[in-house]
């Protein structure tokens, strides 16, 4: 082997580490929330949108979906609701109680990872 071979082969080799090396890191997989949305009906009901995404989850990934709100102002009517990755998206009913309120809710989705967002509104 002359000098140049050598070089090559070490340069080979190393590349082949690094290609090892980087083939070892693991695949995520994960659930976000993309964007919320609060539609007052009207004075007595407020629709909250929570839409999501992710990688790597199947369509079929069993999901349940919270919402809460630290108010009196407000009583959320259907939650928690069971989902499946693949819906994207929900809507929690809210029935109002109390009208120009600040009003702080939380979010959140359980799958293998488990997430919980917080937002306000005014009622
Ligand atoms: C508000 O909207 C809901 C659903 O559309 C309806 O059932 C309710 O009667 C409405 N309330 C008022 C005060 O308009
Ligand atoms: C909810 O998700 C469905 C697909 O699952 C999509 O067609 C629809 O546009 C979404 N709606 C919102 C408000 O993001």
């Amino acid at each position: 082997m002359n000098m140049n071979n050598q070089s090559i082969f070490i340069i080979v080799f190393f590349f082949s580490l690094l290609l090892v090396t980087s083939s070892t890191y693991v695949e995520i997989k994960q659930l976000v929330p993309t964007t919320f949305t609060v539609n007052k009906v009207n004075s007595s009901k407020i629709i909250v949108g929570v839409s999501w995404d992710g990688t790597n989850e199947a369509d079929d990934e069993y999901v349940v979906g919270r919402l809460n709100c630290f108010s009196n102002a407000v009583t959320i009517l259907n939650s928690p609701q069971d989902h499946v990755f693949g819906d994207h998206n929900t809507t929690y009913e809210l029935a109002v109680h109390k009208t120009d309120v600040l009003v702080k809710c939380r979010t959140g989705k359980v799958d293998i990872v488990n997430w919980k967002n917080v937002f306000y509104f005014r009622t």
